[in-house]
């Protein structure tokens, strides 16, 4: 039998490999939803413009309503045969109500249909995301709050730089999450704009109203052009791309999970709830949730290099390459959920080692900068030069072994005379950072004000 809903001119079924490579229900039913939702809209808007009458658009409403808790309640049978969502439910709506169910796709294509319910699925895919970041900030303020004065090696280079605090560096990533949330607000007030109506890709003869369509979906308008509005995917890119950027924040911190769990630096444990075991290594705690999240990123990223080459080549209007959008984006942005939450689990679980960090802190003479500062501000020294003796003091402490603080005055003299012991006020990692507020910076003081800032914040949405 050819197809119910194209078949018309066509004498036989399609090969089953037709099939199989046309189908895309298996991941566009996630769009049952937003696809109900579409067609609800379209048919109120029929029977308002007299396109249909009023008690056909009833009927549509009330077999809509039904096959939506068919779908939830998991009694829906999605065919293969029936390609995609759409066709998925028309055909159950015409077994359900009959004839009627054929006037609800008058004024409107597959084309416009699908890109009216991927830009809904996205939106909302969205909304739920900036949900999980502010969660995702709210956790880190909260334990950079509690850590605001917790000192730890700084890195620069791998190499350790300057002391700072865990909770500046906590903060650190809630302002990329701060600047993640705004590229997918961005991405969200691009994207709304409805596509129905255009139909196939010319806009239609009937006398549609698409601001009425466009107000009942929540969409700002109806975009301008029939031929954009069903051939573009920009906003499945841009979505993308803000995923894929988060990813990456997400995977460095992740990256960051693994190398301070690890018995190479021991700066913090994650419980149980977050650690696995070995099932030949009795004694291994490995923090699989992190390495996840690090590598999910990779296929974030991947998703959007897909679509970005899918579309590059491709002319004006809908290509049926487009049906390819589907599976990386959704795939991606429930990823990207799932990392969200894995994190925010994470922060929440996370108990730093203070005493390991703050030893580290001092190790690997981190408050050489201290030294320099202070020669420049008690000495009045050129920058350049208290460097030089700065370094040179640094490598009379390396010789000897010795922590920069527990070289005596003697020792510092013998390379700089006017040295007095005022210098041990500032070469303690604990000082080093108390020192340093100026905005933006690491001291306690200026993190508990940022951190109680954001949690204020997140507090209000
Ligand atoms: N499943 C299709 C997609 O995702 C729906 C649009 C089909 N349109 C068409 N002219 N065949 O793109």
């Amino acid at each position: 039998m050819s197809n119910k809903m194209w078949g018309g001119r066509f004498t036989s079924a399609p090969d089953a490999i037709m099939q199989e490579i046309n189908a895309s229900i298996d991941f566009d039913r996630h769009l049952y939803r937003q696809d109900i939702a579409a067609s609800k809209a379209h048919a109120a808007m029929l029977a308002k413009t007299g396109i249909i009458t009023a008690d056909d658009a009833a009927k549509i409403a009330h077999g809509l309503d039904t096959i939506l808790s068919e779908i939830e309640s998991g009694k829906f049978e999605f065919k293969r045969a029936l390609e995609d969502i759409h066709m998925n439910v028309e055909s159950r709506l015409a077994e359900l109500i009959g004839p009627s169910a054929g006037r609800l796709h008058t004024a409107r294509s597959r084309n416009d249909q699908v890109a009216t319910d991927f830009r809904l699925y996205v939106r909302d895919t969205v909304d739920a995301l900036a949900v999980l970041l502010a969660d995702y900030q709210r956790a880190l303020a909260e334990k950079a709050l509690d850590h605001a004065g917790t000192v730890m090696p700084g890195f620069t280079h791998l190499q350790t730089a300057q002391p700072v605090t865990l909770g500046h560096h906590l903060l650190a990533y809630v302002e990329m999450a701060s600047r993640d949330r705004g590229r997918f607000a961005d991405a969200r007030a691009r994207l709304n704009e409805s596509p129905l109506g255009a139909a196939a890709l010319a806009g239609t003869s009937f006398p549609i109203d698409r601001d009425m369509t466009a107000e009942a979906l929540g969409f700002t308008r109806p975009m301008a052009n029939s031929l954009d509005a069903v051939s573009d995917r920009d906003f499945v890119l841009e979505t993308l791309s803000a995923a894929a950027i988060t990813a990456v924040h997400l995977s460095r911190f992740a990256e960051e999970i693994v190398l301070w769990t690890s018995p190479l630096t021991g700066f913090l444990r994650l419980s149980d709830k977050f650690t696995t075991g070995s099932s030949i290594m009795p004694q291994k705690r490995n923090p699989d949730a992190a390495e996840l999240v690090r590598a999910k990123a990779g296929r974030i990223i991947g998703a959007l290099n897909a679509l970005l080459i899918v579309m590059k080549g491709l002319p004006l209007a809908y290509q049926k390459d487009m049906q390819e959008d589907k599976e990386g984006a959704i795939d991606a942005l429930s990823g990207l959920s799932l990392c969200l939450v894995a994190m925010t689990g994470m922060v929440r679980d996370m108990v730093p080692d203070t005493v390991r960090l703050k030893k580290a802190a001092g190790d690997g003479y981190a408050t050489a900068t201290d030294l320099a500062d202070w020669l420049v501000r008690a000495l009045g020294l050129p920058f350049r030069e208290a460097h030089h003796v700065t370094g040179r003091i640094v490598a009379a402490a390396a010789d000897a072994r010795l922590a920069l603080h527990r070289l005596s005055l003697e020792q510092m003299q013998g390379i700089e005379p006017r040295i007095t012991d005022a210098v041990f006020g500032v070469l303690s990692v604990d000082k080093s950072v108390k020192s340093r507020v100026s905005f933006g910076g690491t001291a306690p003081a200026n993190v508990r004000r940022e951190a109680r800032k954001w949690l204020k914040r997140l507090d209000k949405k």
